[in-house]
Parts: C-alpha cells; sequence; structure tokens
C-alpha cells in the first residue's frame, strides 16, 4: 500500500488537497492523471448504467426490460429534504475523545483486549486495523509493556483474556488504555456527532438560512421523483442515476481516498412494483457485482455479503454490500465499495407524508409530544399510477449506491504490480506497473521516437497527431526508450508504438503491449485501427 501511495504521488494520480498549507486531513486532489481514471471510470458507470443501456430487452438475469435515466440535482437542497430523509436526526456517530493525547476516534472504531500484569488489569487499546505499521495485537501489546514497564522479552507476564473486543462492548472506561495514552481512563463518554457539514445560505445566519451540503445524491433523485415523471416519457420499472459530490465531516478520516470528508458517489434509485422487487433487488445485486469483475477485480479480492438485520440502516429492508480486500486492511477484512439496498417506499413515503418511523412491522409518521408530525413532507403526492393495469401505489425502491473514488482506489490497488523485464542488454530489470483495464487507463497509448533525429520525431509525432482525435495518448522523446517504456507501464498505458530506423524506410512502427511485451509491427498509417483493436481485444 505505501508503495502505491507513493506512486500515486510520484506520478500524479493523487495529492493531499492544500498540501502547501501542510494538508487538510480527508480531503484528496485528483492530479492530471488520476482526473482521467476517475473520469473513466464514472465515464464507463454511466455507459454501462445509462446511455449504454438496452431499455428494449431484458438484461440477463432482470426480471423485464426497463429504462433508465440520468439527473444532475444541487449539493445544497431544502433542509427540510434532510429532516424527511433521517439525516437530521439519525446520520451520526459516536465519538469519544481523549483528554491526554486530545485526539479523536469513532466509539465504534477503537479495539483492544482485557489483560492482567503485575496484579493490574486492563484493556488495552487501539484504533481497529492497528497503527504505527503494526497490526492490531502487535500494537496493544506493545503498549501494555510499556504501560507495565516491562521489556518484550517479559511478554509472557501479560495474561491476556479473551479475543479483541470493540470499545462498545466496554460500559466503563475507567480501565481503558486509550490508543494515544500512557494512563489509563483518559476516554470521555461516547457523544453523538452528526455528520452533515452545515452552511448558511443568503444573509442569514441564523437557523432560518441553515442548509447542509447532501451527505448523499440519492436524495436529490427521490426530491425529483415526480418532475421526471412528469416530464420524460419513463414508466415503471425504471432507474434514475445520478453521480457527483457528497460531503460527510467523518470523525477519523483514513486509510488513503477510502474514508475521505469529501467525495464522489454514483447512485441509482431504481422504482418497481413492490411485487416485484424482491427480484429486482437480485437482480441490481449481480449486476453491479459483475460490473466490478467486467472491469478487472479479481474474484478472490471481490465479495458480496448480505447485511445482518442489526446492520440494516433505518430505511432498508435488505441491503447487500459489495467489498474488496484493499491491501490496507488486516488479511482476511473486506472494505465496502458499494451498497446495494431495497429501501422499501421509505423515501418516497417519507418526502409525501412526513418522516416516517418504524413501529413494529409497519412504518408511520414520527409525531412529536403534541401529536403533529415532527418533520414535515412536501406533501406532493409521489404515489404512481399505472396505466397498463390502472393500479396506484408507492414505488419501492432498489438503491446500487458506490463510491468513484473508492472505485479508483480499489482499481488502483487491483492493477499494481511488479516483475521483471529484460534491459536493453537483456539483463533482467525490476519493473512496476499498472495493469489498468484499458477502458480505465488514464493514457491509451505513448508515441516514442527511438531517438532524437534522422526525421524520426517527426514521424512520431505525425501518429501522435492522427491518434489524438481518438484516444488520450501521449508524446514522448526525452531519454532513453527503456525509461520512456518504465514511465509508462507506471502509469498503466496499455501500448507504447516506436518509430525506429525501419519506419523511415518501410513506414512500420512497433506497438508495444504493457501486460504481454509482446512486440508487432504494424503500418504507421494503420496505429488508430491497430490501438483500437488492441484496446477492445484486452477489455
Ligand atoms: N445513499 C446510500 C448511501 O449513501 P453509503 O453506504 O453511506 O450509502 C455509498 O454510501 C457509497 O459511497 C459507499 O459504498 C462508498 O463507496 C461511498 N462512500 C461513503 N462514504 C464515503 C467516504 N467517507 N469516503 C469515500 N467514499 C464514501
Amino acid at each position: 500500500m505505501e508503495k502505491l501511495v507513493s506512486l500515486c504521488k510520484r506520478r500524479g494520480f493523487l495529492f493531499q488537497s492544500s498540501d502547501i498549507y501542510g494538508g487538510l486531513n480527508g480531503f484528496w486532489d485528483y492530479g492530471p492523471l488520476g482526473v482521467e481514471l476517475k473520469r473513466n471510470i464514472k465515464e464507463a458507470w454511466w455507459r454501462d448504467m445509462v446511455t449504454g443501456h438496452d431499455e428494449l430487452a431484458a438484461p440477463a438475469g432482470a426480471p423485464t426490460a426497463y429504462q433508465m435515466v440520468g439527473l444532475d440535482c444541487t449539493i445544497i437542497m431544502h433542509p427540510q429534504i434532510w429532516k424527511c430523509s433521517g439525516h437530521y436526526d439519525l446520520f451520526h456517530d459516536f465519538m469519544v475523545d481523549c483528554r491526554e493525547s486530545k485526539k479523536r476516534y469513532r466509539h465504534d472504531q477503537v479495539r483492544g483486549r482485557w489483560l492482567t500484569a503485575k496484579g493490574q488489569r486492563i484493556f488495552a487499546a487501539t484504533e481497529s486495523g492497528g497503527a504505527d505499521g503494526k497490526g492490531e495485537q502487535e500494537y496493544i501489546e506493545a503498549k501494555a509493556l510499556k504501560f507495565f514497564n516491562l521489556r518484550a522479552k517479559d511478554a509472557g507476564q501479560l495474561a491476556w483474556e479473551g479475543e479483541l473486543l470493540s470499545l462498545t462492548q466496554v460500559p466503563d472506561f475507567a480501565q481503558v488504555l486509550a490508543p494515544d495514552a500512557k494512563e489509563l481512563g483518559t476516554l470521555t463518554p461516547p457523544r453523538e456527532f452528526n455528520l452533515m457539514f452545515k452552511t448558511y445560505v443568503g444573509a442569514l445566519s441564523g437557523e432560518e438560512g441553515a442548509a447542509f451540503l447532501r451527505p448523499e445524491t440519492a436524495q436529490g433523485i427521490f426530491a425529483n421523483f415526480k418532475n421526471v415523471v412528469d416530464s420524460s416519457r419513463v414508466a415503471i420499472p425504471f432507474g434514475i442515476a445520478q453521480m457527483g459530490k457528497s460531503f460527510r465531516n467523518e470523525i477519523t478520516p483514513r486509510n488513503f481516498t477510502f474514508r475521505s470528508r469529501e467525495f464522489e458517489q454514483m447512485e441509482i434509485e431504481f422504482f418497481c412494483h413492490p411485487r416485484q422487487s424482491p427480484e429486482w433487488y437480485q437482480y441490481w445485486r449481480d449486476r453491479r457485482y459483475r460490473w466490478y469483475l467486467e472491469l478487472g477485480l479479481a474474484g478472490d479480492r471481490l465479495r458480496l455479503r448480505d447485511h445482518h438485520s442489526e446492520e440494516l440502516s433505518h430505511y432498508s429492508c435488505g441491503t447487500a454490500d459489495i467489498e474488496y480486500a484493499f491491501p490496507f486492511l488486516a488479511p482476511g477484512d473486506f472494505g465496502e465499495l458499494e451498497g446495494i439496498a431495497h429501501r422499501g417506499d421509505f423515501d418516497l413515503r417519507s418526502h409525501m407524508e412526513g418522516k416516517l418511523v418504524r413501529q413494529g412491522n409497519e412504518l408511520v409518521v414520527e409525531l412529536d409530544a403534541e401529536g403533529k408530525p415532527r418533520h414535515r413532507g412536501s406533501g406532493k403526492d409521489l404515489s404512481y399510477f399505472d396505466d397498463e393495469t390502472r393500479e396506484r401505489y408507492v414505488p419501492h425502491v432498489i438503491e446500487p449506491s458506490a463510491g468513484a473514488d473508492r472505485a479508483a482506489l480499489a482499481f488502483l490497488c487491483e492493477a499494481y504490480q511488479e516483475d521483471e523485464v529484460p534491459d536493453e542488454h537483456g539483463k533482467p530489470r525490476a519493473r512496476t506497473f499498472l495493469r489498468l483495464h484499458p477502458r480505465l487507463a488514464p493514457v491509451k497509448a505513448a508515441v516514442f521516437p527511438l531517438v532524437k533525429k534522422d526525421g524520426m520525431p517527426e514521424a512520431a509525432q505525425k501518429i501522435y497527431r492522427a491518434l489524438k482525435p481518438h484516444f488520450n495518448v501521449f508524446y514522448d522523446e526525452k531519454g532513453a526508450v527503456g525509461r520512456r517504456y518504465a514511465r509508462q507501464d507506471e502509469v498503466g498505458t496499455p501500448f507504447c508504438i516506436t518509430v525506429d530506423g525501419q519506419t523511415l524506410t518501410d513506414g512500420t512502427v512497433t506497438i508495444r503491449d504493457r501486460d504481454t511485451l509482446r512486440q508487432w509491427r504494424v503500418k504507421a498509417d494503420d496505429c488508430v485501427d491497430e490501438i483500437r483493436k488492441g484496446l477492445a481485444a484486452s477489455g
């Protein structure tokens, strides 16, 4: 992971935001290559889910044919949206502060173990995943030894009890040795912390002007459901897709871009008849899982996991996560890439009637002490009239919700490879390369003159100009050709085209494949077709 992070910075994929001022935790900038990678991911998603979708035939596994349309909503919306969606009341994490180290942790992300030494029982804790390059057990053992003033060779004096526990399973913090503390009992009791960023609209700085940066793109889709139905000729079943920025004031942003405070989502709200919703849920789980496989994530590092009932969000009656074994996680652990949720009619009904809460098996409007709706809905009728069946109902929603930044990170982790290639003298040379899917590769081909003389640069520039209208290509004439290949391998360019002495006599060039290192000659005039063929074949 450290090698990948360093490559990302060195080659211009990702930079810490506000780097020149020391950085801002939880915010990341995409550099010249990173922006291309992320755009390619978003374009692949939009093309595969929206514009390329064939609405005339049912795709494999789908109960019927369906329509897909897109939307692009604002980041700041009416504050009532967040009240009815539940985010205003429920979108929070619990945090604990350490009085000694002044550090703040997410309550559920501190883990530790009970142990006794020198007659004293303590709970030694770490942030989940460990710290300082040490795994969880290694970190807490080192902490415990230090606390009891013992050396590594005295580790046998630590009598461990049970397995690693979450801090949420420890009712009293008096004996807790916090992750960065030297004393016991330095953690404050857990406090609620709403993750929405608050801002003020217009000149009103009081609560009347208060608004929030959206924590998900989904709500803009629900708020526009009626507009889309009334203005486009969509009929259920259909989906509305949106991608764009979301903001969450995460307590502990971490793991490179995995948990950031500003990130991009790619979300679909799929509206269907309640009777058909279980089949559609199944379809979207499988469809979205396949999408990552098709773009190159390996099946043994990607999994679909159904949520336990206690994990389900307040609105959900079924959720599965697509998860990836990110290399910064402990062996065997997976991190969420995308959630696919069956949201029932929760969102549309909340925006219609007022904020809903679950009462037994029923969803009912939440009332205040005086029996009035606590957060009023829009009052608009968001039900749907089915012309064919002459039925009126509130559609059920299946939501595949992906993160563009997490997808970019997973594709980068998967692509990172090291091997050995022969150098110009036939000696093995270590190489680092990104085996990115050609659809995702920031640069599709690089064009080199073998040397900077004899008309080779002019011939190479002609090829570059012929390719440029079709693909993102790169021209490089600086340094030894081996170094130029290495630079392109490192950023995942699938093909390198080299103009050499032979080009000047027979008009052919060499094309080199990043993954197989195969080299073959083609006519310079055929480069556009050859690269197009190569990209399609390796896709
Ligand atoms: N509308 C449902 C929703 O937003 P979520 O599981 O909270 O569900 C969906 O978020 C996806 O958004 C996640 O699977 C992840 O890819 C991405 N995501 C969420 N929080 C993120 C964060 N702090 N940083 C980067 N990506 C995040």
